[in-house]
């Protein structure tokens, strides 16, 4: 069942989703050649905590940090660690803050220096993937709409969307339904209603859309080695254009 929040719900939610857009925008500010994933980690535990809140994703089935730091060919769920950020990495930072009851969650990729003018595509087509769904996610809609706009967006520049992680929807529990891939034929799924908060999330890899499980149990890798990049907010249906609720986003 997709849960329509009230007016007083989503205000607890657009409070959630500023302080878990505040610390993407830390973590993105981080990215920097010399930096480790933990220290990354680190900041953002301390501020999502000044800020009165909790990191949704620690403890979370095990999940042993406040953020996901996934470089170069790691899709996502990568856990941070000693691992140091290099000039012409690509840095996929995930994160979510809890208060009030509800979550955020949110998103991006993020240039390590000066990168390659192939992975800043990548990293703006996945990035315009999520626009071209929020386009689409509004009231009357359909689910799959949104997922076929992200599809046809990703490959029409040439680059793949995985299938085996969605988006979804997000409130009083990170995960709710509905699932949101990022892929099939328009016009299926669940009718979109005004008041319903979904986290739309574009995985993008520049090869195939094949993947790899690591034996960390948690991070995922393109098989074929190549970058991927990561873009995801939390967002309000309503009848008219879509509102962002982990606002500001990059
Ligand atoms: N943001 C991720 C999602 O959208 C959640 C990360 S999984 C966790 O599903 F375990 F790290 F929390
Ligand atoms: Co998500």
């Amino acid at each position: 069942m997709i849960i329509v929040k009230s007016e007083r719900e989503i205000e607890l939610m657009r409070r959630a989703g500023k302080i878990t857009a505040a610390a993407r925008a830390l973590a993105g500010e981080m990215v920097k050649p010399g930096v480790t994933t933990r220290e990354i980690d680190k900041a953002v535990f301390h501020f999502i905590r000044s800020q009165g809140a909790e990191p949704s994703f620690l403890n979370y089935n095990g999940y042993p940090a406040s953020v996901c730091v996934s470089v170069n060919d790691e899709i996502i769920h990568g856990i941070p660690g000693p691992r140091v950020l290099k000039e012409g990495d690509i840095v996929s930072v995930d994160v979510g803050a809890y208060i009030g009851g509800f979550h955020g969650d949110c998103a991006a990729t993020y240039p390590c220096g000066k990168i390659s003018e192939e992975a800043q595509r990548l990293i703006d087509v996945t990035r315009q993937g999520f626009f071209e769904g929020f386009a689409q996610a509004r009231e009357g809609n359909r689910i799959s709409d949104i997922s076929h706009a992200v599809q046809a967006y990703v490959e029409a520049n040439g680059f793949s969307v995985v299938r085996e992680y969605v988006g979804h929807g997000v409130g009083r529990n990170m995960h709710e339904a509905p699932e949101i891939p990022n892929y099939g034929a328009p016009g299926h799924g669940p009718k979109l209603l005004r008041g319903m908060t979904i986290a739309v999330e574009p995985m993008v890899n520049a090869g195939t859309a094949a993947i790899r499980q690591m034996s960390d149990g948690w991070t995922v890798k393109t098989r074929d080695g190549k970058y991927a990049a990561h873009y995801e907010n939390t967002i309000l249906i309503t009848a008219g254009e879509p509102e962002i609720l982990t606002a500001p986003a990059p």
